[in-house]
Order: C-alpha cells, then structure tokens, then sequence
C-alpha cells in the first residue's frame, strides 16, 4: 500500500440494518466531491447479482462519470446535474453473494470478475450479462482491473481492428489502462507491436512485451516502417498524422484520448475519421466497447494461458480511492491503478 492519510472510518453498522461502507458522489466535479462513508446496500434487481467485492479496477471512465465531463456524459443519461449513480466504480472482482431470482448464469459463492454499478464500496451490483468467472491463475486484485480496459483492448484489435498474424501494430497510449492490454494481446495474436507512451513509461510498455517503443513527447509517429493497424488510445494525435503512419490499406481504430473540448470531449475526431473513411483507400474507424461477458470470457482465455498478465500500477484502499482518481487526473497514473477493498482475500 502507498503511504497516503487513510480517511477517518465511517460509523459502525448498525445491526441489521444493511448498510455498507463505500465512496459518495453527491455531485459532478473532482475528485474533492468523494466521500468515503456508510450507505445502504445497493437492492438486487431480478437479472442482478450482488458481488462482495474484492477489489475495484480505476478506468478513465469513472473519471469522466464523476466529473460529468464531457457534458455529452450527462446528456447520454448518466445524470443531467448529478449523477444518477452516486457511488463511483465499474470494474469489479469479488465473490457473489446473492442473485436475483432470472438469475442463471452464477450462484452464492462463485468468483467472478467484470463490470458493476458502484463497485468503489463494499458490495455492488452487476448485471449477470456484465459478468464472468474470475481466472483461477489470478488474484481479485488482477482481475479486478481487467474488464473495463480489457474488452476495449480485445474489441478494438479483434472485432473493429480485425488484426491478422504478422502485422505491425501501432498503439498509441500504450502505458494506460486500455493500452497495457492491448499491447499484451496483440503480442499473443501474433502481431509486432510498437508501443507509443511518455518517457517514464517507456521502460512499463517494454515489460509488457512491445517489440519497439516510442516517446509521445519526442518521437515521430511517422518514423519507420507504416503500420498495419494503428490503435490510438491516447492524445489527440490528428486523423491525418496517424494516416501518414499507416499503410495504403491499413487500418486506424480510435478508442479515445483525454483533452477535448467540455462539450464533446472532441469525439469529432472519431466523426471525422468514420466520415473521411469511404472516400480513402485507408480503413478509418473507432470503437464503442460493448460491455458482455462473451468479451470477458475471450479476456478470460488469454489470462489462464498466461498470454496476458493485467498489469498494476498502485494499490489503494477504499478510502483512499480519491487519491487515486486525483492521480489518474494529473496524468499520473501507470497501467491499471486498483481499489483493494478486502484485503486479507485481494491478492
Ligand atoms: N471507446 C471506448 O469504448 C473506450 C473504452 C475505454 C476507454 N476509452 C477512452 O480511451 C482513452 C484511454 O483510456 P485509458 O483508460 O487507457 O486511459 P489512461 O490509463 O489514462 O491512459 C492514457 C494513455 O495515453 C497516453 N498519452 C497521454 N498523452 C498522450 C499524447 N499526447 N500522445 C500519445 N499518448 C498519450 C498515456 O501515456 P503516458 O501516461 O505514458 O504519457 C497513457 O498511455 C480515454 O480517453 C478513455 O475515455 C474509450
């Protein structure tokens, strides 16, 4: 664990009342707005399972849904001035506890590893669609950083990306959450990978295998070889920079990248890519992760064969889970950071 002020422990629950301890949203902002205190435990919907969780994965995506930026955030139904969801968290590993009664897929008992609705506390629930049986070979923290990032990986290479063995990838935002696996997985698939990342990562995405690496705040993505596939996770690289870097018929897949505007978060740069694509002999796309198990369990595959480790960069407690949204802020952040919730099981 890191050295961070442990917040004072919410009051004691009260006898059967149910309550939990977890992190508190009551409005959109930084990561000041958190609140590590006791609430009710969240009520099971009838195709829910209720997860203790283990530990909690920290994803640029509840970032963007604790600060409600981009606005299209709120737009798209998360909440228009605070968030519908007040307790913070996606990725989860933990065990189940209870499942609603349409329930058929997990029982009481069962470990298991994806996405829930607040997994920043100390039970959540998750859609049984959204969930899959944790690989044995790894621990709760691992996987509880693996699902957000990597099925966005493996949809981004495999199902938009259509990579094929030998190709040369480029994979822009290597040292992050997305990133970290998707270097990994198009190892395993058969690719040559290079990984583009800030100087003090460099040495992180050689680790994860990437046959070559280059700097983001020096190098040229243009230089060397053209790419088969270019998978861009992070900056905001231009649409026609990254084409000079491709082949005549590669393949561009934008997943994201921080800095846009308040508004849009500069999603027009995947629009103007998606509109450009039918006009150039260059296949210009993005990609919008679906959040099912089948990807999860794909994910589940290169783990136990050893193929993919999740990768992670710091540890925290549930009460230090600001501290970690702070970091992810300030650019601070290597591979997965992970929420350790019960720890004596996490690791
Ligand atoms: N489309 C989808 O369904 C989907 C799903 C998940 C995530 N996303 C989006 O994808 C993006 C990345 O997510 P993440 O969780 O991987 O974020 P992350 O963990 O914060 O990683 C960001 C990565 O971008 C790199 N980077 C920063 N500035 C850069 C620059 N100027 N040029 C090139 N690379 C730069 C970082 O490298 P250094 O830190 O080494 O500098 C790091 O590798 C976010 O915008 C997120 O919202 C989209």
């Amino acid at each position: 664990m890191h050295d961070l002020e442990e917040a004072a422990d919410p009051a004691p629950e009260t006898p059967g009342a149910g309550t939990m301890k977890a992190i508190v949203q009551d409005r959109y902002g930084s990561a000041d707005v958190l609140e590590f205190r006791r609430v009710s435990r969240p009520a099971l919907e009838s195709t829910e399972v209720l997860v203790e969780v283990h530990a909690a994965g920290v994803d640029r995506g509840t970032w963007h849904l604790m600060t409600g930026l981009p606005y299209l955030v709120r737009i798209a139904g998360f909440g228009l001035t605070r968030p519908k969801q007040p307790i913070p968290g996606l990725d989860v590993a933990g065990r189940v506890v209870a499942v609603g009664d349409e329930v058929t897929r997990f029982t009481v008992g069962d470990e298991v590893f994806g996405i829930a609705s607040g997994s920043l506390a100390e039970y959540a629930t998750a859609s049984e669609d959204k969930l899959a049986p944790k690989p044995g070979a790894i621990s709760f923290e691992q996987a509880g950083v693996a699902a957000v990032s990597g099925i966005t990986a493996l949809q981004a290479l495999v199902e938009v990306g259509r990579l094929e063995v030998g190709q040369r990838v480029l994979i822009v935002g290597a040292s992050g959450g997305v990133g970290s696996f998707a270097v990994q997985l198009a190892k395993a698939l058969g690719a040559e990978v290079t990984g583009v990342a800030g100087p003090s990562n460099l040495d992180l995405v050689q680790s994860l295998g990437a046959d070559h690496v280059l700097d983001h705040t020096r190098d040229d993505l243009t230089q060397g070889d053209p790419h088969d596939l270019i998978i861009d996770i992070g900056g905001r690289t231009r649409v026609a920079r990254l084409r000079r870097a491709l082949t005549p018929r590669g393949t561009l897949v934008i997943v994201g990248g921080e800095g846009g505007d308040r508004l849009t978060g500069g999603i027009g740069r995947q629009i103007r890519a998606v509109l450009v694509s039918p006009f150039v002999s260059q296949r210009l796309t993005m990609v919008i992760s679906k959040e099912h198990h089948s990807f999860m369990d794909q994910l589940a595959e290169h783990i136990s064969s050893g193929a993919v480790t999740p990768s992670i960069g710091r540890r925290f407690t549930l009460a230090q889970a600001p501290e970690a949204l702070r970091l992810m802020d300030q650019g601070q952040s290597r591979a997965k950071s992970v929420i350790t919730v019960r720890d004596q099981d996490a690791r």
